[in-house]
């Protein structure tokens, strides 16, 4: 029997990159997926490619009416929700606090928390009802900018710390209910892309930077992830029967926290 048989899970940002993995992993298991993001061409896309397994919602999440349309979407199409992924997100490109213009500073911080913190809480705020009753689970998109610094600027770090802290208190408040946990990626080739308020907006990160390259050559495995070799750790605790004692943890597969070991 797959992992996730039956399952009803809503991801956002499942337009592209790691959501995209994550919900195509997750159908595979068995799971029933509303995939919610901005971009209505990618949930075209997806639907396409997936079909009736995927009900799709475009929305933005940082408006608490449009997550509240993905979870009720998630009851209505599949008779309930047993997971809520937040995954939408924006990166800042590293940009330093020197180099950032004072005027674009306010504004910039503003978009990225709105994206990577205020969505999570509203999203899950959306679910809860859901959740509790069907004593599911949240599971939280972090990164490896999330303990260490360098994965980004004080924006994108900041914002990623700020998702432990959401994970350690969330499990505490909907303890026993409800689990919560986060999953930390570390680099990958996708289209994430920074805020418009810092113009960070029209370019992906792999435009940018080589990040196959620098996975390759920096990371303690000396491997290049694709997205979809992160997922498996979402599949585990998503999974009630396989991670049913876990919860408040966050899962580094990030490859970053060691440094790489040289011969000789
Ligand atoms: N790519 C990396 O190197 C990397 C590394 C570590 C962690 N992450 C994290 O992985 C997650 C997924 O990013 P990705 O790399 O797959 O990028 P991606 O851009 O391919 O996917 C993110 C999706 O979120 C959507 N989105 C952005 N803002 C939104 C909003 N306001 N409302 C709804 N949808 C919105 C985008 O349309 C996009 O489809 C993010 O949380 C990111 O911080 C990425």
């Amino acid at each position: 029997m797959s992992w996730l048989e039956d399952n009803s899970v809503v991801v956002t940002g499942a337009g592209s990159g790691l959501g995209r993995a994550i919900v195509r992993r997750f159908v595979e298991e068995g799971a029933q997926v509303v995939a919610f993001d901005k971009s209505e061409d990618k949930l075209h896309d997806l639907k396409d490619k997936l079909g009736d397994t995927v009900e799709t919602v475009a929305g933005d999440v940082r408006s608490t009416a449009d997550n509240d349309r993905a979870c009720a979407r998630a009851v209505e199409a599949f008779g309930k929700l047993d997971t809520f992924i937040g995954n939408a997100g924006l990166w800042d490109f590293n940009r330093s606090l020197p180099d950032t213009p004072a005027e674009q500073l306010a504004s910039g911080f503003d978009e990225l928390f709105g994206v990577n913190v205020k969505g999570y809480v509203l999203g899950v705020k959306a679910a809860l009802p859901a959740l509790r009753a069907s004593r599911g689970s949240v599971v939280l998109t972090l990164s490896n900018a999330a303990f260490y610094p360098g994965g980004g600027g004080p924006l994108y770090v900041a914002s990623k710390h700020a998702g432990v802290g959401l994970v350690k208190q969330l499990a505490y408040e909907l303890a026993p209910e409800v689990r919560v946990n986060g999953v930390a990626p570390g680099g990958m080739d996708t289209d994430l892309r920074g805020p418009a308020a810092l113009g960070l907006s029209d370019t992906a990160i792999g435009e940018v930077i080589p990040i196959n390259d620098l996975m390759a050559q920096g990371s303690a495995l000396r491997i290049a992830p694709q997205p979809e070799d992160y997922v498996g750790a979402y599949v585990l605790l998503a999974a009630k029967a396989q991670s049913v004692t876990v919860t408040g943890s966050v899962f580094d597969v990030s490859s970053f926290g060691i440094l790489p070991r040289f011969n000789g």
